[in-house]
C-alpha cells in the first residue's frame, strides 16, 4: 500500500490485517505509543471535514506524530493568488510531510497531486468519486456485529452520486453473497463508472420508495440501515429535506424494521436521522464516528511498517 485514493488500492488480506489492528481500540495507541514521533502529516482540507479530518490528526498525533496543513484552499498558493497546480503542490511538499491525507471538491485533485509526490497520499474524499477510508470503518463497525458479511441484508438509503456509497460498494464486493437493498430517487440511479466494477455482488436491488421493501416483506429482514444524506455540490440541505423527504427515517418507518436493527450515518445526518435515536443500542453511528480513529490509527501504522 502507498496511495488510497480508491478502496481498490486496499486488498482484502491488507483489510483483514487493519481491522485487526483497529479491533485493539484504545489499547492500540498504548500498544504503539510514541512509534511515528518524528513524522509529519500533512492535511489538505479543501472541503469541509469534521470526522475526517479530526480523527486523521487525532490518530497521528497520538502515535506520537505531529500534523501541519491547511483548511481553506485560499490559504495555500494552490488558491485563487497564484493557482499553483496541485502536481506541483504535492512536490513541494513532500518536502515538509511524511504522509499526505487530501479532501477535495472534484475527482481528480488527488490524483494530480499525487502524480508528481513520492509520499503516501490518502484520499479523505475525492469529489463525488471515493472516500475509501470511510469504506473501511463503515465495513469494520458492520463487521463488529455480523463478522460474515456475506449473511448480512443491507439497506443503503442515500444519493448514489455520492463518493461514501460508491467506496462501499466497491468495499463490499469482497463479499459477492450480502444482500444489499438500495433505496434511492430515481434522480440518483447508480453512477454508471461503478455497474461493472460492483457486478461481482449478486444481490443489489434498488428501490424508490419505502413501500416497494415493505410490501416484499424486506424491512423486518434488515440487519443494517446506512442512512445517507441527499445534499451534494448542488442541492443544499434544505433543498434536499423538501424533495427527499418520504425517505428519511421516521417512527413509522423505524417501526417495520427488526428491532436489532443498526443504524450507521457516515455524514452529518441533517434531519435524516431523527435524534430520539442516539439513546437506542440501534443506533451505531457515534460508534462508527469513533471507529475512524482506530481505522485511521491501523492504516498509518500500516504505512509506516510498524504492523
Ligand atoms: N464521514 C465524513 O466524511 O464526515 P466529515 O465530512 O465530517 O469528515
Amino acid at each position: 500500500m502507498k496511495n488510497i485514493i480508491s478502496i481498490e488500492n486496499i486488498s482484502l488480506e491488507n483489510m483483514e490485517h487493519l481491522f485487526n489492528v483497529a479491533n485493539k481500540r484504545d489499547e492500540l495507541f498504548n500498544t504503539y505509543k510514541g512509534v511515528l514521533n518524528g513524522k509529519i502529516l500533512g492535511t489538505l482540507f479543501f472541503q469541509p471535514s469534521t470526522r475526517t479530518q479530526l480523527s486523521f490528526q487525532s490518530s497521528f498525533v497520538k502515535l506520537g506524530g505531529s500534523v501541519i496543513g491547511f483548511s481553506d484552499i485560499q490559504s495555500s498558493r494552490s488558491g485563487s493568488s497564484s493557482s499553483e497546480s496541485f502536481e506541483d503542490l504535492g512536490k513541494i511538499i513532500e518536502s515538509y510531510c511524511d504522509v499526505i491525507t487530501m479532501r477535495s471538491s472534484f475527482d481528480n485533485d488527488i490524483k494530480s497531486l499525487s502524480s508528481n509526490c513520492d509520499i503516501p497520499i490518502i484520499s479523505a474524499g475525492n469529489g463525488q468519486e471515493e472516500h475509501p477510508t470511510q469504506a473501511l470503518i463503515d465495513i469494520f463497525t458492520m463487521q463488529s456485529y455480523i463478522k460474515d458479511l456475506n449473511e448480512v441484508n443491507l439497506l443503503i438509503c442515500g444519493n448514489l452520486h455520492y463518493r461514501t456509497i460508491n467506496s462501499l460498494l466497491l468495499g463490499l464486493r469482497h463479499w459477492p453473497d450480502i444482500n444489499i437493498h438500495i433505496l434511492t430517487p430515481e434522480v440518483f440511479n447508480l453512477d454508471a463508472r461503478y455497474i461493472k466494477k460492483i457486478e461481482k455482488l449478486k444481490n443489489l436491488n434498488i428501490y424508490h420508495d419505502y413501500e416497494e421493501l415493505r410490501k416484499k416483506n424486506i424491512l423486518n429482514k434488515i440487519d443494517f440501515l446506512y442512512q445517507e444524506e441527499f445534499h451534494n455540490g448542488f442541492i443544499n440541505s434544505q433543498d434536499a429535506y423538501k424533495q427527499f423527504k418520504k425517505f428519511y427515517l421516521t417512527q413509522e418507518i423505524f417501526d417495520m424494521f427488526n428491532k436489532d436493527i443498526k443504524i450507521l450515518h457516515p455524514l452529518p445526518r441533517t434531519k435524516t436521522l431523527p435524534t430520539w435515536l442516539d439513546e437506542k443500542e440501534n443506533s451505531i453511528y457515534f460508534e462508527q464516528a469513533r471507529n475512524g480513529l482506530y481505522i485511521r490509527a491501523a492504516l498509518f501504522l500500516k504505512l509506516f511498517e510498524h504492523i
